[in-house]
């Protein structure tokens, strides 16, 4: 009994581990968020050209997938939020909506369905789409059962938010909010059909909201041993803040009973560039932590938790994608320019040693800026008063005497709608910029370190005097 018993244990162990070598790859995300992208061809050329093994799309764009069948890149796929509900309680929906959609697909490169991404963490579907998710996972999984593509991974993605803690990993639990009505019933589908649990992790956040306490140099897979993190729960020491966030998930679905359901990590990344005020943001950054993040996975070391399984993983973006809306680190996720030219040169395998590619001058915004930061419109660029009145009314209407000092002393300089704008921009951000308020408004804004004040219109600093 002993010996079968053992002899089924090592099959097992080797199988998981083995399996997951196959499934060890660095895919490059294809966000497509911009009015000055590159053609899909022109796209997928640039996936190659980095040797990413994988290319991931936030809805099933025909042209996309069509350029990436004609090469061996796996592909990733997904059913948009927005056909969530309608897929949940409709099989013929999801049914035609798989039908049509892998129509232009080289079969055999299918590598994940995604239905949705990050959800759980979107509060406007808190009394729809969140529990139709499932529901429309399995309808999706039957309608491949029905296509004859019955191994493929159908998934979610999910964002670090959903867990409470990542200090210590062992401490991690989902959000008793969500984890028994949405979490559970989600982890139980993902383990019947064989498929992972898919997690975007960044580490740039969560140093960035902790970098007093968390180095740098450990958030981009660089630590010496006094930036360590030591788990007192488990007695794992962490290297990387990357893994002490894995093994944050692992350690949560395991008090939900689901401690071996595998991890694709379905996002990670830095940004290349952002904000005065979003330091760490920055090309030097960006290029250490993604080519350290490339070379570590080709070691296929697994994590503290779970050594030596490999983690399938896309890092995010394949461009830097000017319509997105949010601080400017969202605009700037990219490996490449919209011009096609590289941000940085990269080797998704791994195989470069870091110290082989040419040098990047070194970044001098690691720190948070010293001085005082205002939020005005747009210095290089100038619109129409019939763009700027709404955006104007609809600041003044926000906030706390957001507008009062326009009638009175700005009275006299601020007449024109640009710099009454101007000015409403500010008082307003500097009102809710500790709560996250970006300073975007609708692409109207940007950051400055020259204070805007004329004379007694005095605009407002930060922190308040
Ligand atoms: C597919 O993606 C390409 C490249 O970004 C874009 O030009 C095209 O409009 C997209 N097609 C659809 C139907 O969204
Ligand atoms: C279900 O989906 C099918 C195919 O998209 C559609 O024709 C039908 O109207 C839908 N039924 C309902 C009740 O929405
Ligand atoms: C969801 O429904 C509850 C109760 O009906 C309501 O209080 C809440 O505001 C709703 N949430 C959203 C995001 O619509
Ligand atoms: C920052 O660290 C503290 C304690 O170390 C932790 O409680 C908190 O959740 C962390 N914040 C983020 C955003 O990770
Ligand atoms: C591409 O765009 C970047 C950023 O705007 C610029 O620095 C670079 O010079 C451009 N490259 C070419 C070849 O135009």
């Amino acid at each position: 009994m002993a010996s079968v018993f053992l002899l089924f244990l090592t099959a097992s162990l080797s199988s998981l581990s083995s399996l997951s070598a196959l499934d060890q790859f660095l895919g490059v995300s294809y966000g497509t968020l911009g009015d000055n992208l590159p053609t899909p061809d022109h796209g997928i050329k640039l996936i190659q050209s980095v040797s990413g093994g994988a290319v991931r799309i936030y809805d099933a764009n025909a042209s996309i997938l069509a350029a990436a069948s004609r090469t061996n890149l796996r592909i990733a796929f997904q059913v948009p939020n927005e056909l969530i509900t309608s897929i949940a309680y409709n099989q013929s929906a999801a049914d035609s909506w798989v039908a049509t959609n892998i129509l232009p697909i080289r079969k055999s490169r299918i590598t994940y369905i995604y239905v949705g991404n990050e959800v759980l963490s979107n509060p406007t579907g808190a009394n729809s789409t969140w529990e139709a998710l499932v529901p429309a996972m399995k309808n999706i999984y039957q309608a491949l059962q029905g296509q004859n593509l019955k191994n493929i991974p159908v998934g979610t993605t999910c964002a670090m938010d959903l867990i409470d803690t990542v200090f210590p990993p062992s401490a991690a639990r989902f959000h008793s909010d969500k984890a028994g009505s949405l979490v559970i019933p989600l982890l139980k589908f993902l383990k019947d059909t064989n498929s992972y649990f898919f997690i975007d992790a960044y580490p740039y956040f969560t140093w960035s909201a902790n970098h007093t306490i968390v180095s740098l140099d450990y958030a981009l897979f660089r630590a010496k041993p006094r930036d360590y993190y030591f788990d007192y729960g488990t007695k794992l020491t962490y290297k990387n803040l990357l893994e002490q966030m894995l093994d944050s998930v692992v350690s949560a679905m395991t008090k939900l009973g689901y401690g071996d359901l595998k991890l694709v990590l379905a996002e990670t990344g830095w940004p290349n560039g952002g904000d005065i005020s979003e330091f760490g943001a920055n090309v030097y950054n960006a290029a250490v932590y993604n080519r350290n993040l490339a070379r570590i996975l080709a070691m296929r070391k697994g994590t503290p938790l779970r050594p030596n399984v490999a983690i399938p993983t896309f890092v995010f973006a394949l461009f830097n994608e000017n319509l997105k809306g949010g601080p400017g680190t969202e605009r700037h996720w990219g490996l490449f320019y919209p011009n096609e030219t590289a941000i940085y040169p990269i080797d998704l395998m791994g195989r470069k040693p870091t110290g082989s590619y040419p040098p990047i001058p070194l970044p001098t915004n690691n720190k948070p800026y010293p001085g005082l930061i205002w939020c005005v419109l747009k210095r290089q660029q100038s619109w129409e008063d019939k763009v700027m009145i709404p955006e104007l009314t609809k600041i003044c209407s926000q906030g706390k005497n957001t507008c009062s000092e326009l009638f009175g002393n700005c009275k006299f300089t601020h007449q024109s709608i640009a710099s009454k704008l101007d000015y409403a921009i500010n008082s307003l951000w500097q009102q809710f910029r500790d709560g996250g308020m970006p300073c975007y408004f609708d692409g109207f804004a940007e950051e400055t370190t020259l204070n805007p004040s004329v004379g007694a219109c005095l605009y407002r600093s930060h922190p308040i005097p």
